[in-house]
């Protein structure tokens, strides 16, 4: 049996993946897994905020504005 990966859930922000994986959308297509900051490190977006989902893009730092009045 392998490992189990750390999956980190952080509040509002990423879900953070330590390790590899084989990433696929809902119809099973594989994602390819762009390289960041820290290699083997995955953020997927946990806040539906980003624009590069399904990874997060540090939209989540930004504030939630009010809608405006117009
Ligand atoms: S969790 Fe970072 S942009 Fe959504």
């Amino acid at each position: 049996m392998k490992p189990a990966l750390p999956v980190v859930i952080k509040p509002l922000g990423p879900i953070v993946i330590e390790g590899p994986i084989d990433l696929r959308d809902h119809e099973g297509n594989p994602i390819s897994i762009p390289p960041n900051k820290s290699p083997g490190i995955i953020k997927l977006c946990g806040c539906g905020r980003s624009l590069k989902r399904p990874f997060c893009d540090g939209t989540h730092k930004q504030p939630i504005l009010p809608p405006s009045a117009d």
